[in-house]
């Protein structure tokens, strides 16, 4: 139907006749000239429309908001001084000779070119949504970086291959979301939390290097940056070590930024163990752009009398540690409760603090806090010499369990922040195999279970299990894990001892993962990959604050679908061949 784009058009086609066809994005009556700006995938045009062609005239007077349009006409210079310089095609226009309404459009919930809408608002009517300028560069930005990756991957030698999606659970950490058998009445299928299992046999069965572009699937609890299905670059191969994986992979990264963004990311980003991130950073994601660290003060405070610092620093898993804010001194009281509040939501029973007024005097007056007087004055000097506070700046205090120490420190330090510089990517590694679950009483492998040991840790997997670090690896880019993976176990007895560590007996082993256990005895590879967050990658990328910004169709904070409403309720003679029947309290209200 069309000869050009709209956003195509440019001064070089002045004087030609070309149609396009596009959206009414919004039509101006300009006293006896109509004015329509026509947008399509490329941009936007400006059509005029004036009463000397009687016949397009009167159509356009009929045209309103997102009416579908075919337009003849001739391109034009715009007058001398109407140029807009924010537009691509903002030296010309089309002066419409033939206008044609291929389809009008009912009143549209909203302006495509609101910026205000509600999060809800926008995700019911997606389609509508989606034709802002803003969304469709987003999934644009998202083609061209799975296609960059997939012909980076192909360029080295890896084959996509598919793996299932009616499978059964594997086990990374989530709920799995299940699917009814109709056959074998009483069973499930699960959903894939990642092709894991299936990806570690495809190098068994000699495929060398697979990748796969895949949706994963996880009933956890949902935020900017986790949706239940979601999309994974997922990478596995054989006979290779971590360093060469991690080489491989920092490369196509590196690529793919210098490619899409033209952006030259740090060449080889730094690593860091997980230890070293978690104690001063308290995160295994540390954002680098913020330079606040934390400082460890544990030691320091078994000596004091200070009941909430001394019982911390007293505990097997405990921590006391200082946030130094420089400048902070000028925070006022409201400002700290805020930040007290905000503390609280990580499971902080307060948040003391510090206002360092003069260094010199070691009293309330040189130290402005609810906890000098509880502190002697070496200790106070060790305070500040080790954050290297000066005057002006803020000390921030956390002191109870570590992980409610990292967790409310590690937040903290991102709220009061500024991040600076641009891309800030960072390796972790050294994780540990395993961390305590205290609730449960057990250990929980950190990665998933098939997460091989460091060389020389293997006797420490029965041992001191909180001591044994694995071969995994997280790639984290300003502050988000976009990547993670590890080299795998690929002898049986390892794996058994894994398992026997994270409390998973032999029959229980057999019954969930016979198939691999079997498989390692078939002469397994040395093999190991990683997964990047596709989702993730791309929100990062395009500057987008949550990764439902970058999927076409997410669903919301609660799981649903706010256009198809999605979940919602079957048919009872459905339920009834899926041998399922609803308990009283969740059936549907006739
Ligand atoms: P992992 O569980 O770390 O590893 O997942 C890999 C990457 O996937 C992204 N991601 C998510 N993105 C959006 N929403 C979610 N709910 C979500 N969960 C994870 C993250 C993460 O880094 N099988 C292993 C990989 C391996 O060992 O090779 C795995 O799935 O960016
Ligand atoms: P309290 O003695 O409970 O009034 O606490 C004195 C100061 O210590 C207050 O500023 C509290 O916010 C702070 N505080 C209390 N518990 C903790 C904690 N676990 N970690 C850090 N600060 C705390």
């Amino acid at each position: 139907m069309r000869t050009h784009y709209c956003g195509a058009l440019q001064r070089a086609h002045l004087d030609q006749i070309v149609t396009v066809v596009g959206w009414a994005h919004r039509r101006r009556d300009h006293g006896g000239v109509i004015f329509i700006d026509l947008r399509d995938r490329e941009g936007m045009l400006q059509v005029v429309s004036d009463p000397d062609r009687a016949d397009s005239f009167h159509v356009a007077e009929q045209v309103r908001s997102e009416f579908v349009l075919k337009i003849t006409g001739r391109v034009r210079l715009r007058p001398e001084g109407t140029h807009n310089a924010n537009l691509p095609t903002g030296e010309i226009e089309l002066l419409a000779h033939h206008i044609e309404v291929l389809n009008p459009s009912a009143t549209p919930p909203f302006q495509m070119d609101d910026e205000s809408l509600s999060e809800n608002v926008r995700l019911t009517w997606r389609y509508l949504d989606l034709r802002r300028p803003a969304m469709q560069s987003n999934l644009r930005l998202r083609y061209r970086v799975a296609k960059t990756l997939r012909d980076h991957l192909d360029r080295n030698g890896f084959m996509e291959i598919e793996t299932p999606m009616l499978t059964r659970s594997t086990p990374e950490g989530a709920r799995d979301y299940l699917v009814p058998s109709r056959v074998h009445a009483g069973q499930f299928y699960a959903l894939p939390q990642s092709p894991q299992l299936f990806k570690q046999l495809l190098m068994v069965s000699g495929f060398d290097r697979y990748f796969q572009i895949t949706k994963c699937f996880r009933d956890e609890d949902l935020r900017a940056d986790r949706q239940p299905e979601f999309t994974q670059v997922d990478i596995e191969t054989s006979f290779m070590d971590e360093e060469q994986i991690m080489d491989l992979v920092e490369h196509m990264i590196r690529d793919l930024f210098k490619e899409v963004l033209d952006v030259e990311l740090p060449k080889p980003f730094p690593r860091m163990p997980w230890s070293e991130a978690m104690r001063r950073y308290g995160s295994d994601k540390p954002d680098l752009r913020v330079a606040l660290e934390l400082t460890d003060l544990t030691d320091l405070m078994k000596s004091v009398d200070f009941k909430v610092f001394r019982a911390a620093a007293d505990q097997a898993d405990g921590r006391v540690a200082a946030l130094r804010l420089p400048g902070g001194a000028s925070l006022s009281r409201k400002d700290i409760d805020d930040l007290t509040e905000f503390v609280k939501i990580y499971g902080a029973k307060g948040l003391a603090w510090i206002k360092v007024n003069d260094v010199s005097q070691l009293n309330d007056t040189g130290l402005q806090s609810p906890i000098v007087k509880f502190l002697p004055e070496p200790v106070l000097a060790d305070i500040l010499r080790r954050t290297g506070a000066g005057n002006g700046d803020l000390i921030f205090f956390g002191a109870d369990k570590e992980k409610i120490v990292n967790d409310a420190l590690g937040a903290l330090r991102l709220r009061v922040g500024t991040p600076e510089g641009d891309w800030r990517p960072l390796w972790v590694v050294d994780f540990p195999m395993f961390e305590y679950n205290a609730d449960e009483h057990r250990w929980d492998a950190l990665h998933h279970p098939f997460t091989a040991p460091k060389p020389g840790h293997e006797h420490l997997l029965s041992e001191n299990p909180g001591a044994a670090l694995s071969r995994a690896y997280d790639m984290v880019l300003n502050g988000w894990e976009i990547g993670g993976g590890s080299v795998r176990i690929h002898q049986q007895a390892v794996q058994d001892i894994v398992f026997r560590a994270l409390g998973i007996s032999s029959e229980q082993a057999r019954e969930k993962f016979g198939f691999l256990l079997d498989a390692l005895q078939f002469g397994a590879p040395p093999h190991g990959g990683l997964a990047f967050g596709l989702d993730r990658l791309v929100a990062l990328m395009a500057g987008a604050e949550s990764i439902r910004d970058v999927i076409a169709f997410p669903k919301t904070q609660r799981a649903n679908d706010l256009m198809v409403q999605a979940p919602n309720n079957v048919d009872e003679k459905q339920l009834r061949e899926l041998h399922i029947r609803l308990r009283q309290a969740e059936a549907p209200k006739a």
